[in-house]
């Protein structure tokens, strides 16, 4: 999880005393900034990969290392029964918040992924967003999700690895450029960002422990083909001005839209080491 293995307190670092820790990354509308614009394509692939002759359409949904449960809040709002787990008090407290905003329904557990106070078969949907990779060691944490999947049931998990290559690497100029002008202006004054274990496992590495642990039909791709434009794009990420993501979201629907002429696949899906991050997906046996 954290730099030290077996210690949150860098994701509690994160999370405590942070106007990011409150973004809403989820909205019914037309998303309004680059990070609503990620977490609803998230949400329309996994919809799309969802539709599949092995998944048993039940909807007792489960978000692992929930965060502020951006994912979560798309599932609650389409009427699956969500249940939210954290390790961290202050993420789960976030998490209720944006929930309560919202209104939107869920239940909250403090709780370890390897060791999960939940019965055995107790989710249809197993969902994870940047936590996989914080692990040293994936065995006992995937094990533990495929032990409360319930037959028939989708896992799907959502990897952030130590890019050095991808699509980022083309646009980091300009998010210099923007730490220029920041370091020049007023800045609130926030707490140093904590930087966070993070392993740089390709997916081969998770499909081996899937397929050993009663998965079938698996897959893996790579997500999320844009860059991420900010003074501060370490977790969790800082938003632009309104406007500026404005046209953002004007440039990166124009490169979606060119993507779609060339392929059938959903355009924020690419090839494994392009985008932001890599999905696996399987169904329990
Ligand atoms: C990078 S954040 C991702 C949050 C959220 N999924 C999102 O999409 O924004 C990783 C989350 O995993 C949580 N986490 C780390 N280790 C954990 C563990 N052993 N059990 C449960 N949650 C954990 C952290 O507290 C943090 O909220």
């Amino acid at each position: 999880m954290s730099k030290k293995m077996g210690d949150i307190e860098s994701f509690e670092k994160s999370w405590q005393g942070r106007t990011e820790a409150y973004y809403n990354h989820w909205t019914r509308g037309a998303p309004k900034n680059q990070v609503q614009f990620a977490f609803r394509n998230h949400w329309i692939v996994i919809k799309e990969l969802m539709n599949n002759k092995n998944f048993n359409n039940g909807k007792r949904y489960l978000e692992v290392g929930c965060g502020r449960g951006s994912i979560s809040s798309y599932f609650s709002d389409a009427g699956y029964e969500c249940s939210l787990l954290d390790i961290s008090e202050e993420a789960i407290n976030i998490a209720k918040e944006i929930f309560r905003r919202n209104e939107l329904k869920a239940k909250f557990k403090i709780g370890d992924a390897i060791n999960m106070p939940f019965n055995d078969n107790s989710f249809d949907i197993i969902v994870s967003i940047g936590l996989l990779e914080h692990f040293g060691d994936i065995k006992p944490l995937i094990k533990e999700q495929i032990r409360v999947l319930d037959k028939g049931g989708i896992f799907l998990g959502y990897v952030v690895p130590k890019y050095r290559d991808n699509v980022q690497n083309d646009y980091n100029w300009i998010n210099d450029i923007l730490k220029g002008y920041v370091s020049e202006s007023k800045k609130i004054i926030q707490p140093q960002k904590e930087e966070l274990y993070r392993t740089d496992y390709d997916s081969k590495k998770y499909i081996k422990i899937m397929k050993k642990n009663g998965l079938h039909d698996i897959h893996a791709s790579g997500i999320y083909p844009l860059p991420m434009i900010s003074h501060s794009i370490k977790f969790p990420f800082t938003l632009m001005p309104e406007k500026s993501e404005k046209v953002l979201l004007k440039y990166f629907r124009k490169c979606l839209e060119e993507q779609k002429k060339q392929s059938d696949i959903n355009p924020w899906l690419c090839e494994e080491g392009y985008g932001q991050a890599f999905l696996i997906w399987g169904f329990k046996k």
